[in-house]
């Protein structure tokens, strides 16, 4: 093993743009065990919930400051007809979920479990309305019916329910992937249809629609072309009209084909390179989706939303195919680690993002065992946790003077070594990613315009990338004291053995 040095120059003194929290943001569609069993037990369960929702799921959760929940899909969104889901659960009519497992629906979880859940995780709702199979009437009653005060219609629909203040709603979705399984629209009719779904959700006093337009899948900038020249103008002249406040985008991480994308824990150091190659395009993607949006909007007014991101696996052996359930380990936390740096270098345009999905569907931060209910912390969820202390925070620019060490994966070359910083408050976070499976790496940190004081770390690691976490051994891969982190004349040298997540923590002298 060979230690590779990696000068990197932060000056403390120079804060970037901010980094949203929402770009910590998540996602549950009603899909396989998310909802039911995963966030929703029902009133009924043995284990401890509120109203049906699981407590200690709301728990884990609020420990990572969950900004944000988009809801209810997804694909299912865009078949979700939300009236079915409020009143008195006996009386709601079922639906069949022909997206996800062709299983019935029966609704008992509506806007209003919805909304309770947001309540009690501190997070703020993002609904995405039904563009799909839905009418500009229903998605615009759903606007009223939870966000308008005093007398209406839907206002007493609400109060008939229960609910006597309006909600604050601010993220609304005009539909999911309406170029697949939101309609198979083109982009100009999408275009066209969003325009209509976004005049008639309208702003009821003092709650603001931030309006989210069904985005491209991947690489595809000319269906955020279109977009962008449906919502006005072109470069300086650019007036982004009222009805859609920013656009989305979808990237998923699979090395392998749609057929056969690899599997959550059987995999070998070829496939954990190929992996981190896929999960790397995420900075062309979004740069490409953002210098298209560039052209038309300078000033950056118009915000870019990942609204799904995370890898995506064969389903484990015996689960139902449609409901995606997928073990998650080291190499899932590494690629969450890459994206949030990615993420926090795009801050100035990329407003949001969520990842798929919460609980026991994809890249999940939590799975339980549907046999006796346990909850297991996965090692994505503790890359969140890590990471927290970048919400809301300045980003603070990493000058790498060297370069990055890097290694070839078949025709790519993978950089190796990923980072990001920001302060807030007066402290520094740092994060810093070893994804070479074979080299350690040591960061020389120059430290400019300050310095740090009470500095501590935290190294989330394990003897296998295959290691995860499970209902017998549920802490394989947790968080532990970083020791190999020291002070030098300039600033800090940490150490990162392989295949490491690591993060550094200090107060600004
Ligand atoms: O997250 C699973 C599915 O992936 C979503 O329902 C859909 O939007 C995407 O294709």
């Amino acid at each position: 093993m060979t230690d590779q040095a990696v000068p990197a120059i932060i000056n403390l003194d120079v804060p970037g743009p901010v980094i949203s929290r929402h770009l910590y943001g998540h996602f549950a569609e009603h899909l396989g065990r998310c909802i039911y069993d995963g966030f929703y037990v029902g009133e009924d369960s043995d284990i401890p919930n509120a109203g049906g929702i699981r407590l200690d799921v709301v728990e884990a959760l609020r420990a990572l400051n969950i900004p944000n929940l988009r809801w209810p899909g997804g694909c299912f969104a865009d078949e979700y007809h939300w009236m079915d889901g409020i009143g008195p659960r006996d009386r709601r009519p079922a639906m069949v979920n022909t997206h996800w497992g062709n299983v019935e629906e029966n609704n008992h979880f509506g806007t209003h479990e919805f909304m309770a859940l947001c309540e009690l995780l501190g997070a703020e709702p993002y609904i995405s309305g039904n563009v799909g199979s839905g009418t500009v009437r229903e998605m615009s009653d759903w606007v009223e019916y939870l966000t308008r005060e005093g007398d209406s219609p839907m206002v007493r629909l609400r109060k008939a329910n229960g609910r006597e203040e309006p909600w604050r709603v601010r993220f609304w979705g005009l539909g999911n992937e309406a170029w697949g399984c939101g309609g198979h629209m083109s982009a100009e009719q999408y275009a066209a249809e969003a325009r209509r779904f976004g005049t008639y959700c309208r702003d009821h006093g003092e709650n603001k629609l931030y309006r989210i337009a069904a985005g491209a899948n991947s690489d595809d900038y000319a269906w955020t072309e279109t977009l962008m020249k449906q919502l006005g103008g072109l470069g300086c002249a650019y007036r982004p009209a009222a009805f859609m406040q920013a656009l989305s985008m979808h990237y998923y991480t699979i090395p392998g084909t749609w057929q056969d994308k690899g599997d959550a824990t059987v995999f070998d150091t070829g496939d954990y390179y190929r992996t981190m190659v896929q999960a790397a395009r995420v900075d062309e993607l979004i740069t490409g989706h953002s210098a298209v949006m560039d052209c038309y909007d300078p000033g950056r007014n118009v915000g870019l939303v990942l609204d799904e991101w995370g890898t995506w696996w064969n389903v484990e052996p015996g689960t139902n195919p449609g409901f995606l359930h997928q073990q998650n380990t080291l190499r899932d936390a590494l690629v969450a680690s890459l994206h949030f740096d990615v993420f926090h270098r795009h801050a100035e345009r990329l407003v949001m993002a969520n990842i798929a999905q919460t609980v026991n569907v994809l890249q999940a931060m939590i799975l339980t065992d549907p046999g006796s209910g346990a909850l297991v912390l996965t090692p994505t969820y503790h890359v969140f946790e890590m990471n927290k202390g970048h919400q809301d925070a300045a980003l603070l620019r990493i000058d790498l003077p060297a370069g990055v060490p890097d290694r070839a994966v078949d025709s790519a070359r993978l950089p190796t070594v990923s980072m990001s910083a920001s302060r807030k408050d007066g402290r520094v976070l740092i994060s810093l990613s070893n994804l070479d499976a074979a080299e350690t790496a040591d960061i020389e940190l120059d430290l400019r315009g300050g310095a740090l004081t009470e500095v501590s770390s935290r190294i989330l690691t394990s003897g296998g990338l295959q290691d995860h976490n499970t209902p017998e051994v549920p802490g394989i891969v947790a968080p532990r004291v970083h020791e190999h982190v020291k002070e030098t004349a300039s600033g800090l040298r940490v150490h990162l053995p392989v295949h490491s997540f690591v993060t550094v923590e200090g107060r600004l002298a």
